[in-house]
């Protein structure tokens, strides 16, 4: 059985992921189809033809449509089926999921919830984001896979204090032994933090600002020796890139 909060914004892909072509994901266990439509505004569906459940990441992008690669269905962005090859009708039951996006810091968010409870303004605040001086880069990244349980991730990344010691040669700093973690819950959010003052610079490699150094643990790392208990994948540091607008993906049926 699932445990995911399913009523919650996640990222699905950073915003040079999503092009004009079909991209497949399994986000919270589900199989997911995403693409980017004509006019930029990106669109996702379940990956999954409700005819003979062909994946429709193999099909083709016409125009604003998914055409399954089986039998030519084909869907709208809101999963509405417009098209059976051979045959007027169109069963009212010949339509797919789509999911509330929004893009957001760079990335594409994705809802996977009940659609109705989807706000954007629920969407996690990056303080100080596009700010000059605080590293717009560091909300930019690739795409890593762990091996473990989600949970295992969660709790490394609510927990600042092991880095210290775990990260000495990188984001780690002894200044920050004796300061205490801050820990703060919200309706729907734990926020673990700790400001460390007049520490020295990070010793992560100069070209990397020290506010980016800082959250280089929740994108892509080197937690290399020894690794965090919880992560088992560390891909090199990506170039930063320009962030993007904020837009929200508004997807009517087709009339
Ligand atoms: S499986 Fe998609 S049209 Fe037949
Ligand atoms: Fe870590």
């Amino acid at each position: 059985m699932s445990t995911f909060v399913k009523n919650a914004w996640y990222v699905a892909a950073w915003s040079k992921e999503i092009r004009r072509k079909l991209l497949p994901r399994t986000i919270l266990g589900e199989q997911v189809v995403l693409y980017r439509r004509e006019d930029g505004t990106p669109a996702a569906l379940v990956d999954r033809c409700p005819h003979k459940l062909a994946p429709l990441s193999l099909g083709e992008l016409k125009g604003d449509q998914v055409q399954c690669g089986y039998h030519g269905m084909t869907f709208d962005c809101s999963g509405t089926c417009v098209r059976v090859p051979g045959q007027q009708n169109i069963p009212p039951t010949a339509r797919v999921r789509s999911f509330p996006l929004v893009e957001k810091y760079n990335a594409v968010w994705i809802w996977m919830g009940e659609p109705h409870l989807a706000d954007a303004k629920k969407i996690v605040d990056v303080p100080h984001y596009g700010e000059p001086g605080w590293g717009w880069g560091l909300v930019d990244g690739q795409y890593v896979h762990f091996r473990t349980n989600y949970l295992n991730i969660t709790d490394n990344l609510v927990d600042p204090a092991h880095t210290t010691y775990v990260h000495k040669s990188t984001i780690g700093n002894a200044a920050a032994e004796d300061v205490g973690v801050k820990v703060e819950q919200g309706e729907d959010h734990v926020l673990a933090y700790r400001w460390i003052y007049n520490a020295s610079r990070s010793r992560w490699p100069g070209k990397w600002s020290t506010s980016r150094a800082l959250l280089t643990d929740v994108s892509t790392t080197t937690c290399t020796r020894p690794r965090c208990p919880a992560w088992t994948l560390s891909p090199s540091m990506p170039a930063p890139s320009r962030p993007k607008r904020t837009r929200t993906a508004a997807c009517a049926p087709s009339a």
